[in-house]
């Protein structure tokens, strides 16, 4: 519960988030970036540590790491990070599915690194493309037909996903909820074979349905529970000149203890004084996983398809280097050009063997 009572001890700026006159500017908050909050001023940077132990920060990069769909048509997504829940998973398929797949755990919200393709539906068909998020919902039937290999983040929620309630900002944020893209019905003919395989997906599964008719065989739908896909062209971001805002403001959809949100390029903070890049902290309440799709950050080239790691309690932000750059650089970078999909859990993450193996290893 927020307390009225904020209390300033010590040496501490006047504004929050700038002029810090070479201190460290450090958040220990609760409930992500919502609840109580402290700010520590520190005389070294907090992210000088060495780690030994589970908890360290995880760094991989997504093209190391092979889902079996990448090699095999019959193949499955990989599984990256997983907690009572959510899964998180990263799929790379080159060839269209012999199956048709149902999600039966949980809603599916994947976001399309690479690749175009059509995502045939229940519902009817969706095309897919690069900066797109695709909504699937909750043991809705799909088929994925890739026109060249597609990677795919995909984030599986126990509980559904939602659009958060609108705030202040009224109905148009954090989307405008008429750009996503709705297929319309098309039901599909029996293409000839025995029987049509549907592959449920779930844990202890996968169990396989056959039918001896065609799946997709909808010729009209009607009600509020229906994939769709968004393109991350089409977000707003919300921007403020004086004061870098928290990671939460550009939060996207919403589950039982998980939340997605979309980090995209906008222009730095111009009043003089104010820290253009987040303040270093150690997000008591949740783990973050940060997928950079690509861009740069403030200057510097960003790897894209890099997933980083970073365990509830455990500091990180960007190195004092860069920090030091952008304040000397400001007039020059006047425009932050990450391009990055984060997803921050309420519960630990537990990542997956293959994960550890490719694990870079940054602390
Ligand atoms: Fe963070």
């Amino acid at each position: 519960m927020e307390s009225f009572v904020h209390l300033r001890k010590g040496i501490t700026p006047a504004r929050l988030h700038a002029d810090l006159d070479g201190l460290k500017d450090d958040e220990l908050g609760r409930g992500g970036f919502t609840g109580r909050t402290a700010q520590l001023y520190r005389r070294n940077e907090p992210m000088g540590y060495r780690a030994q132990g589970p908890l360290a920060p995880i760094d991989i990069l997504a093209d190391a790491l092979e889902p079996t769909d990448s090699t095999d048509p019959a193949g499955s997504p990989l599984l990256l990070f997983s907690n009572a829940d959510c899964q998180i998973l990263l799929s790379r398929r080159a060839q269209e599915m012999p199956f048709f797949a149902r999600y039966v755990d949980g809603d599916l919200l994947s976001f399309v690194h690479k690749g175009t393709g059509l995502l045939e539906t229940e519902f009817g068909p969706l095309r897919y493309r690069e900066g797109d998020w695709v909504y699937i919902p909750k043991a809705c039937t799909f088929r994925q037909v890739p026109d060249s290999e597609s990677t795919w983040l995909m984030i599986e929620a126990t509980e559904e996903f939602r659009v958060p309630p609108a705030g202040p900002l009224g109905r148009h944020f954090p989307f405008d909820p008429s750009r996503i893209v709705v297929p319309e019905p098309q039901a599909m003919d029996d293409d000839g074979r025995d029987e049509y395989e549907v592959r449920l997906v779930h844990e202890g599964g996968p169990t396989s349905l056959f039918y001896q008719h065609h799946p997709l065989d909808v010729v009209g739908w009607q009600g509020d529970n229906f994939p769709f896909t968004f393109n991350i062209a089409d977000y707003n971001v919300v921007l403020c000149d004086t004061v870098h805002l928290p990671a939460t403001v550009h939060l996207f959809m919403q589950a039982t203890g998980v939340y997605v949100m979309n980090f995209l390029p906008k222009r730095a903070e111009s009043a003089p004084g104010t820290e253009t890049i987040p303040w270093y902290h150690r997000n008591a309440d949740y783990d973050e996983i940060a997928f950079f799709h690509g861009g740069d950050m403030y200057g510097v080239p960003m790897p894209p398809g890099l997933i980083s790691h970073a365990p509830q309690g455990v500091h990180h932000g960007a190195p004092e280097k860069m920090r030091e750059r952008a304040r000397r650089k400001r007039e020059e970078i006047t425009r932050i050009g990450w391009t990055t999909i984060a997803v921050d859990t309420r519960r630990r993450l537990t990542p997956s063997p293959e994960v550890m193996a490719a694990n870079l290893g940054a602390h």
